[in-house]
């Protein structure tokens, strides 16, 4: 099944946290149970956090006996502030929220049933804007993975990840159609394993060679000279270029750089944030300290010690050699470009033009 799906006004995902041990589909009704879901990283993944925020949404205001449009708008309020607030840094999430909110009013007087509507065609509309992103992602950044290609991916930036194929992984997978990926190193991706549990279940049920690494081995792959390519997502993209993605994506790109090896970050533009003008301003989650202390619920650390655990780094523009988006792919200068596709310019390579 699809990461997530919206069905017979329920929306029912994977949870993520139980991969690839056990496949445990959820369906609800509620909206609170989708804020548990994106905290706690049952639904993760920037692009998927944003779909599923705006279906929690609809769920919230999907209520009977509301009584009129300030009721409704009253319930999207508060639902859209508990949203919002389960993890800070991938931007999708908010501009998913700004969609919702706008559709909710931005059609003048309306009837309950006409929100609604409306609300129903926005969320669909996020879900299948993504699935598209995705697919246009692919194609275009196949463009950039020569024949014989040895990737290396960190994270999950795969289907889980998204509504649709993904966003690193599906030029991945588009670029392993066309018969030019020989392999894929995969950083197991501390302290949550998502390279380990996700990013290898997915790659190795398509068929493509998959060769799991610790994150620390890294520098030695690229030191040998046996990857051709780092390719990761991305949680947000600031005005020049700085990109947020999962702790020690920033490392792999000082790497990359030393090694001369081209480092790429595929997102959609629903990932670019124009009004963060660089790095330092996206905030950057904490998560728990028990993540890094424990491994499968047993503790591994010394007592006593103290924990900084972020869930994600920085990466300087100058450091990314191109980003693909379903629009095309960005060059730098970053600022120019960025700016340019999000007026609506074309950008090099294939995308879908919207
Ligand atoms: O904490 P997570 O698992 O939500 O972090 C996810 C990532 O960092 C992904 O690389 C990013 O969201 C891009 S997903 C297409």
């Amino acid at each position: 099944m699809a990461t997530l799906e919206w069905a017979d006004g329920k929306l029912r995902f994977i949870d993520q946290t139980l991969l690839p041990a056990q496949e445990v589909i959820v369906e609800t009704a509620d909206y609170r149970t989708v804020c548990q879901a994106i905290r706690s990283l049952k639904i993760r993944g920037a692009p998927a956090i944003g779909v599923a925020a705006a279906f929690g949404v609809l769920l919230a205001v999907r209520r009977p006996h509301l009584s009129g449009p300030g009721e409704l708008l009253a319930v999207l309020d508060e639902a859209v502030r508990d949203l919002s607030a389960t993890r800070p840094t991938a931007v999708n999430l908010f501009a998913a929220m700004r969609r919702m909110e706008r559709s909710a009013r931005g059609g003048g007087e309306m009837t309950v049933q006409a929100i609604l509507a409306r609300l129903a065609a926005e969320a669909l509309a996020i879900q299948r804007e993504d699935i598209a992103s995705c697919r246009a992602i692919g194609e275009c950044g196949a463009d950039l993975i020569p024949p014989r290609s040895s990737l290396l991916t960190h994270c999950n930036a795969g289907a889980l990840a998204t509504a649709g194929e993904g966003t690193a992984l599906a030029v991945v997978a588009a670029a392993a159609r066309r018969g030019n990926v020989v392999r894929v190193f995969v950083d197991e991706t501390r302290p949550l394993f998502q390279g380990a549990r996700l990013t290898a279940w997915e790659l190795v049920k398509q068929g493509i060679r998959t060769v799991l690494i610790t994150d620390s081995t890294a520098g030695s792959v690229l030191a040998r000279g046996d990857v051709n390519a780092v390719i990761v997502g991305a949680d947000r993209i600031a005005a020049n270029g700085d990109t947020a993605n999962k702790v020690g994506t920033y490392p792999l790109a000082v790497l990359a750089r030393r090694h001369d090896v081209p480092f790429y970050v595929a997102a959609p533009t629903s990932t670019i944030d124009p009004a963060v003008p660089d790095g330092s301003h996206i905030p950057i989650e904490e998560r728990d300290e028990g993540e890094v202390t424990t491994f499968a619920g047993v503790r591994i650390a010394a007592p006593g010690v103290s924990v900084y655990a972020p869930a994600f780094d920085v990466t300087p523009g100058s450091l990314v050699s191109a980003i693909i988006t379903e629009r095309g792919i960005l060059r730098p200068p970053y600022g120019e470009s960025l700016a340019g596709i999000l007026r609506g310019e074309n950008a090099g390579g294939k995308g879908n033009g919207r």
